[in-house]
């Protein structure tokens, strides 16, 4: 049917802090698990030797230069890549992975870098996904859901600021790849529509992929 060249296809989960990326991802790589689709689930940042240096230090990021923090995210992207993301390609899998390179262009964006140059650079070196699908939700929608859920303080306006940054540069962000969907309804409701952009493209790519 194919050259041997068979692989797997790549998707990535984007959007706000608490948009439900996290609860998606996980129902995503169950449903295709059930019907015997080969499922990757892996996450940004990793866990690999960068992506643990990005956790430990996410807590008191002020530490961190704007330029040092956005090669360390690449730096992570990069390794991430060759250790996890093209191997599970390679051996047919389906790859999903909770944030990618939006986040960069939209934290790092937010931080003061400009957010199509980050994406240029991104699309440059690490694999380009099949789709990425940003969950959109309003920001005080995402607060709210952030404060109830992880018990974070709820006028933290600081972080209002930089959630409302990241909303913007998401917002104007335009790509072939980029698909966008309304996450502030039910979470079967967004499952059943990210199942069915996901079947759509494993019918539309190797039949040995299902
Ligand atoms: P994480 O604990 O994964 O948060 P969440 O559960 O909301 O995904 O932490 C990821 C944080 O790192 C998140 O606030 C976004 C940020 N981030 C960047 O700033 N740039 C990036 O390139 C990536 C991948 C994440």
């Amino acid at each position: 049917m194919d050259n041997g060249r068979r692989t797997g296809l790549f998707f990535a989960l984007e959007g706000l802090d608490g948009c439900g990326k996290s609860t998606q991802l996980a129902l995503l790589a169950q449903a295709l698990a059930a019907r015997g689709v080969p499922v990757l689930a892996t996450r940004e940042p990793s866990d690999g030797p960068y992506g643990r240096r990005i956790r430990a230090m996410l807590s008191r990021r002020s530490e961190l230069s704007p330029q040092e923090e956005l090669e360390l995210f690449h730096a992570d992207r990069r390794d991430h890549a060759e250790r996890v993301i093209r191997p599970g390609l390679a051996a047919g899998k389906v790859v999903l992975c909770d944030r990618y390179f939006l986040s960069t262009a939209a934290y790092q964006g937010a931080r003061g870098f400009d957010p199509e140059a980050i994406l240029r650079a991104n699309e440059s070196f690490a694999p380009i996904p099949d789709a990425i699908f940003l969950l959109e939700l309003g920001v005080d929608e995402a607060l709210r859901r952030i404060t109830e859920s992880r018990g974070e303080a709820p006028n933290d306006f600081e972080r209002r600021e930089g959630l409302a940054k990241v909303a913007q540069v998401l917002a104007a962000l335009d790509r072939p790849y980029l698909v966008r969907v309304a996450a502030g309804r039910p979470k079967e409701a967004v499952h059943r529509d990210l199942l069915g952009l996901v079947l759509a493209r494993l019918e539309g790519s190797d039949g040995d992929a299902r």
